[in-house]
């Protein structure tokens, strides 16, 4: 058991005087996924300059967070409940919380660094009780382990950033740790998903993908799925088993835009099958699979360079697990399409409107977190895979050298997976599962019995 003791707690302010007012959210940035998301980094012992006087880490950390808080200064503020499970932003400097930590663990004792309950003693805690006007958007945890090694941890608001945003603000604050200058600020301009205005028109699409996901059949709500205790595994996938599934996925017709299955395509079916062979449903079990889309480049015109927020929209590929499973991988696969290509910038105009028009937000957040259990369920039968594939997220230099290794913190949620670019081999990639323990095995056997090479 790995025993972290904390050592300090801080709370970071902006270096500098910054705006101060309410920021109107977007309404992506108040449906989904509204708590924090945690990923750790790990480092080997930094070098001897690092570590005389000893506090030369933590001071580094808290001086420059402070420094690029005064560019991303919303990420200092404090979100508050405004009615009908809406939010906004008070960007009141408040800070964000930064802790450091002690453990006579060693790296060695994490073995090959797969999510365990024992990351928990070195991600911080959000205690989701305190009301969220008074929790820190971002926290972060130093932790020294007795080998000399150290971990750098943060859990950041979905609410605020997503993927893109998140990763922009880590490097700009290692860069400033660095000693160099900002790279690119963020834009902290929300138009164009028209933050804070009424609907414009009534939606032009279906918006069934906010709507719950199926539940077995037979049941009639996912309260019993919802207790099964889950476990995770970090399945990887050599560059050659990633070709040989994308080729798979590739056999038949292509449809949609016509180039071949991308990885995330080919690979999302690949699991998609097998959750639902590991999950033993009926031919007729209805399956419902959530794509996270980042809408940046997908909008007319695209949003500008980094821009600040949740540019995320969840869109839902649906199916019937007989013929998930029976047909080719490449069905799969273009069920995942159909749903990608219908995010244009009509779509998400449309969905805005949808959403603006909806009096109570609740029912789209998914706020397990909290302890609730309304709100989208995306365990059996259904799944949610994110693409972590095109996101910069190796390579955090805050002055003492890069990481060795990366992970997200647990996302222990079933039907929660991610896909990740792998450690070593250039094209190797890394599959973060989590499902209900009695499906894991199976999970794992129907995933690689496909792809041996
Ligand atoms: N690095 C490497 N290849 C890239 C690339 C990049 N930055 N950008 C595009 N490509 C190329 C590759 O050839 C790739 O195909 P391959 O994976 O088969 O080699 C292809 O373009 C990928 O294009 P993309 O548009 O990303 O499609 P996708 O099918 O891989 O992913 C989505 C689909 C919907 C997941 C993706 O478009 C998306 O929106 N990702 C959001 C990621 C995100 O923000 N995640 C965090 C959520 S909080």
């Amino acid at each position: 058991m790995v025993v972290v003791s904390l050592k300090g707690s801080y709370m970071v302010k902006p270096a500098e005087p910054t705006w101060n007012g309410t920021l109107l959210l977007s309404e992506w940035d108040q449906i989904g996924t509204i708590t924090h998301v945690p990923t750790i980094y790990f480092y080997k012992s930094p070098p001897q300059e690092w570590l005389t006087p000893p506090d030369t880490i933590i001071k580094t950390l808290i001086d420059s967070l402070s420094r690029a808080l005064v560019h991303f200064y919303p990420i200092a503020g404090r979100l508050r409940w405004i009615g009908g499970g809406r939010l906004e932003l008070d960007c009141n400097a408040m800070g964000v919380q930064l802790m450091e930590a002690e453990s006579e663990a060693k790296l060695s004792d994490f073995g090959d660094f797969t999510p365990s309950p024992e990351f928990q003693y070195l991600i911080p805690d959000v205690d989701y009780k305190v009301p969220i006007s008074e929790l820190s958007l971002l926290l972060v945890q130093l932790t020294k382990f007795s080998c000399g090694g150290i971990s750098l941890s943060l859990t950041i608001s979905h609410a605020v950033v997503d993927g893109q945003t998140a990763i922009h603000f880590i490097s700009e604050w290692a860069k400033l740790a660095r000693g160099e200058p900002l790279g690119v600020p963020p834009c902290l301009d929300n138009k164009a998903f028209r933050a804070g205005e009424p609907p414009r028109a009534t939606p032009r699409f279906d918006h069934s993908q906010f709507d719950h996901p199926p539940f077995l059949v037979g049941q009639t709500s996912n309260v019993e799925e919802r207790k099964k205790k889950t476990t995770i595994a970090m399945l990887k996938m050599t560059k050659d088993q990633v070709d040989k599934v994308k080729k798979k996925a590739n056999e038949g017709q292509i449809i949609g835009s016509g180039h071949a299955y991308t990885r995330y395509e080919a690979i999302t079916g690949h699991i998609w099958r097998s959750a639902c062979k590991a999950r033993q449903h009926r031919f007729d079990q209805p399956t419902a699979l959530g794509v996270c889309v980042d809408s940046r480049t997908r909008m007319q015109p695209p949003l500008p360079p980094k821009y600040f927020g949740n540019a995320i929209l969840d869109v839902i590929a649906t199916g019937h697990s007989g013929e998930i499973v029976s047909r080719p991988l490449g069905y799969a696969s273009s069920r995942i399409r159909e749903a990608i290509e219908t995010v244009t910038d009509e779509y998400v105009n449309s969905a805005i409107d949808f959403l603006k028009n909806q009096p109570d937000l609740t029912k789209f957040q998914d706020l397990h977190a909290l302890g609730s259990d309304k709100g989208p369920f995306y365990g059996n039968p259904n799944l949610g895979v994110s693409s972590w594939l095109t996101l910069p997220m190796f390579g955090l230099d805050f002055g003492w050298g890069k990481e060795f290794y990366m992970t997200p913190g647990t996302h222990d949620f079933d039907g929660d997976c991610l896909i990740l670019p792998g450690h070593g081999e250039e094209g190797s990639l890394v599959v973060a599962v989590c499902l209900q323990e009695v499906h894991m095995e199976a999970f794992k056997k129907f995933f690689y019995e496909d792809i041996i090479i």
